[in-house]
């Protein structure tokens, strides 16, 4: 691990371990000579939790995540090492570092971007926090935490560091136990509706892209889901209920982000695949397929785009530019400058399609229903 993640690691610990000490009142403001010594400790932020007693209530009684447990999962297992966070790779200077406690059960993202901060923390937080409450099993990421820097800094101001982390359920969880061989058999998929036009992907190579859309390539599923009608239509209602606020609040381009590892390590000599904490829903501890090969996990990611976003409405602008131009065919509208009700749409029109059900007859067919309605491109 190299120094800058070392010292955000370091922040991040600090704002975690501080505020469970009874002393702390998360609106306390620091004196002036701590603020400026603050400003000049360029990667190592003053981070302190965002409302921490919402929080607190939603890892407690929604989620049913013991505080002490959560606590330590930040702490390392042996005494004598010192805490460090697992660094699990860095997006260039002022892209998004991603860490996993210790013991894997959580992970920790930062938000680079000055209008995802604004837009998750003080617009649909709200929401996020309403809708946990009344849909335990939503399959939006449990975030748990929110650590954010109440004071100015220059590290911040320059992007060197960033200034805003959310620590959230990993649902890989269970994969780091296994033997090396066996992890070598757990994939992952970040799935987003596939028809939209990826400038990083569809135009010059990816060379004209902004570097901050480069991160955001996708993954392809070649298989099919197959699960039980039942399975199915459960997880398609939750996902539309979860995708219904995103849209209420003008989100874009968030993805579905899908685990399978083979069922037969659950049957295998050693211990059963450990399964993510706190209160189970059926696509975290895993739905076994109906042929029994692969256990599936699912949730929704990265849902901090908002459509109305500066550099949404940037890019837009790209795109028509782009049309302009006629580089190449005409271009549709790309996630992120799609409208929040037609990426929702595509978005549950994508995992209709990927699910697959036996029919009536007893051959599997993906499509019992109708496909979502597509409606014609906007741009
Ligand atoms: C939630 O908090 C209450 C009160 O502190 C405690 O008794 C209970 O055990 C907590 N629940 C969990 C799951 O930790």
């Amino acid at each position: 691990m190299g120094r800058r993640d070392r010292l955000i690691s370091t922040s991040i610990l600090r704002a975690i371990f501080r505020s469970t000490s009874p002393r702390n009142d998360e609106r306390a403001r620091p004196g002036l000579l701590a603020r400026i010594c603050a400003f000049f400790a360029f990667f190592s932020l003053g981070l302190a939790r965002y409302r921490a007693s919402l929080f607190k209530k939603l890892r407690n009684e929604t989620w049913e995540i013991e505080e002490e447990e959560y606590t330590e999962s930040f702490r390392s297992p042996s005494k004598s090492k010192r805490t460090d966070l697992v660094a699990i790779g860095d997006l260039g200077y002022s892209g998004s570092t991603f860490f996993t406690t210790p013991n894997s059960k959580y992970l920790i993202k930062s938000l680079p971007r000055h209008f995802e901060q604004t837009f998750f923390r003080d617009r649909l937080l709200d929401p996020y926090v309403e809708h946990m409450e009344l849909n335990a099993d939503s399959l939006l990421v449990r975030i748990t935490d929110l650590l954010y820097c109440p004071t100015a800094t220059l590290g911040a101001a320059l992007g060197a560091a960033p200034s805003h982390h959310i620590v959230m359920e990993n649902i890989l969880y269970g994969k780091s136990s296994c033997s090396k061989d066996q992890q070598k058999r757990w994939e992952t998929f970040d799935l987003k509706p596939n028809d939209y036009f990826y400038p990083e992907r569809d135009v010059a190579g990816g060379r004209l892209a902004p570097e901050s859309v480069k991160e955001r390539l996708i993954d392809e599923f070649k298989d099919k889901v197959r699960v039980t009608i039942d399975q199915k239509e459960e997880l398609i209602a939750q996902l539309s209920q979860d995708s219904k606020i995103l849209q209420a609040n003008n989100a874009v381009d968030y993805s579905l982000f899908m685990v399978r590892y083979p069922a037969d390590l659950n049957s295998a000599d050693n211990d059963k695949v450990l399964t993510p904490p706190g209160r189970g829903s059926a696509w975290r501890t895993g739905v076994v397929s109906r042929d029994g090969k692969w256990v599936y996990r699912a949730i929704i990611l990265d849902f901090f785009w908002a459509k109305d976003a500066l550099q949404a409405q940037t890019l837009t602008g790209l795109v028509k530019l782009f049309n302009a131009l006629k580089l190449g065919k005409d271009h549709g509208p790309m996630s992120i400058t799609t409208t929040s009700d037609e990426y929702r749409q595509r978005f549950l029109g994508m995992v209709e399609d990927m699910v697959e059900v036996p029919d009536s007859a007893g051959r599997p067919s993906g499509e019992l229903r109708s496909p979502a309605p597509m409606p014609a491109d906007l741009v």
